[in-house]
């Protein structure tokens, strides 16, 4: 079974891992057509004119929209809408959208019976989430939420082993993911702005679901500090925050998040997780348990002998084997290989799964992959959005600490 694919959004999230992603598995016959629909003209355009991706899928090609050969300077935040609604009825919606436009687009698409994969975070409210969660389920479709991280097999050995006692309980944990400072020259400079969002909900988000996903267990409180910055156009956003999540056991995690790894630092970001935990080993003793992982890799070392044109690309440099990269597997072309790119097939595998299922039998698959819990769907990751909504609250307020309610999904 093969089906189409509409991306909304054409940007940096589409350009380093999506696209490339969709294009592998329709390689491999997995999907139909793909269309991709951004605002802006000149944002489809140097999307479609990239040369490594056009390199790596010789071939392949989107649907581009709006149509920048016949109008360069088009611009158009409607224009999604229309192919949404020319779309065939249970297809493939992918949202890669600024983080406050997810909810609007993800409701059009459900309402035209859409399956969705959404880039991390779902929505920024809980209230949001149950209504995506209730009209998905009423028409037995998949959102699955992209949380890459979760096909990272590092975390999966994480949470195997955690659920089979060998670490103890979780205690006490800290995580750092800063990006680079480049990132401020970037369009994140007209969305990721103090009233949108911050350097917490846009990537700490990561570290909250890792830790769910790796202990089972719930948040109960947050508290975000945030210290604001001007972006280069003259918008301010919380370019630094500093967040403490405290989980149903008492547990606490501090997640620091920034736009301030410099350019000139080796890899495209600094990021990992160490935590802590207790509890008794075979001889009845008391033991602490510890886990540290170094999620930006830095066992590869290179020094080019001239320097990159990419932005944040170094002449020394330390890059990562493990997110996303460009192999030559003999061609035609290059594979990409990595998490990001495991993470992309495995929700649409998930999705063709339950498209390829008799009507019947979708809502127990549906359910299964909500218990599984290893795809992020709405309602089993759902504490995701009382995290964001809360340490929206937080940071507006100074930092003050937010208690989550914990309502269980419709
Ligand atoms: N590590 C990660 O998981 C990760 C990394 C980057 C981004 N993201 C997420 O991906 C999302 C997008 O981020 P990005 O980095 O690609 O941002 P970006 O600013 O580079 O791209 C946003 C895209 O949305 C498009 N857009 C905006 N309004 C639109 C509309 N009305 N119709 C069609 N297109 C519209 C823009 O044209 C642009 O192509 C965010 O939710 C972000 O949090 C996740």
């Amino acid at each position: 079974m093969k089906l189409d694919v509409l991306m909304i959004g054409g940007g940096m999230i589409a350009h380093d891992q999506i696209l490339p992603s969709l294009y592998q598995l329709q390689r491999r016959s997995m999907l139909g057509d793909i269309t991709v629909v951004a605002q802006s003209a000149p944002t489809i355009r140097s999307l479609a004119e990239n040369e490594l991706i056009r390199k790596a899928f010789p071939g392949h090609t989107f649907k581009a929209y709006p149509d920048y050969q016949a109008n360069p300077t088009a611009r158009d935040p409607e224009l999604y809408k229309s192919l949404l609604a020319q779309l065939k009825p249970r297809q493939i919606v992918i949202v890669a959208l600024p983080d406050q436009l997810h909810y609007e687009a993800v409701m059009a698409a459900l309402r035209h019976n859409q399956h969705l994969l959404v880039v991390k975070p779902l929505v920024l409210s809980a209230a949001q989430a149950l209504e995506i969660e209730a009209e998905a389920r009423k028409r037995n479709l998949v959102v699955g939420v992209e949380y890459h991280k979760r096909l990272d097999d590092r975390s999966l050995l994480a949470r195997r082993r955690y659920r089979a006692g060998m670490f103890g309980e979780f205690k006490l944990g800290t995580a750092r993911l800063m990006e680079k400072w480049y990132y401020r020259h970037s369009n994140f400079q007209n969305w990721c702005t103090a009233e949108n969002s911050d350097a917490f909900t846009y990537i700490g988000c990561h570290y909250v679901d890792l830790v769910a996903f790796v202990t089972g267990l719930k948040p109960v409180a947050v508290s975000v500090y945030g210290i604001k910055d001007r972006y280069p156009n003259g918008n301010e956003g919380y370019l630094y925050t500093d967040a403490r999540v405290i989980w149903e056991n008492g547990a606490c995690l501090n997640v620091q998040n920034s736009l301030s790894f410099p350019d000139a630092a080796p890899g495209t970001n600094t990021q990992g997780i160490t935590m802590y935990f207790a509890g008794t080993g075979p001889d009845g003793a008391p033991r602490g348990g510890w886990l540290e992982h170094s999620d930006q890799y830095r066992g590869l070392k290179y020094s080019y002998i001239q320097e990159p044109s990419s932005p944040g690309a170094t002449m020394f440099t330390e890059p990562s084997t493990d997110y996303f990269q460009y192999v030559d597997l003999g061609g035609p072309g290059l594979e990409v290989v990595g998490y990001g790119f495991r993470s992309v097939e495995f929700i649409i595998r998930n999705i063709l799964q339950v498209e390829a299922a008799p009507e019947g039998d979708r809502p127990r698959l549906l359910r299964e992959l909500d218990e599984a819990g290893v795809m992020a769907t709405p309602a089993n990751s759902f504490y995701n959005e009382l995290v964001v909504e809360a340490g929206r609250q937080s940071i507006l307020s100074g930092g003050r600490e937010v208690a989550i309610q914990q309502p269980s999904p419709a």
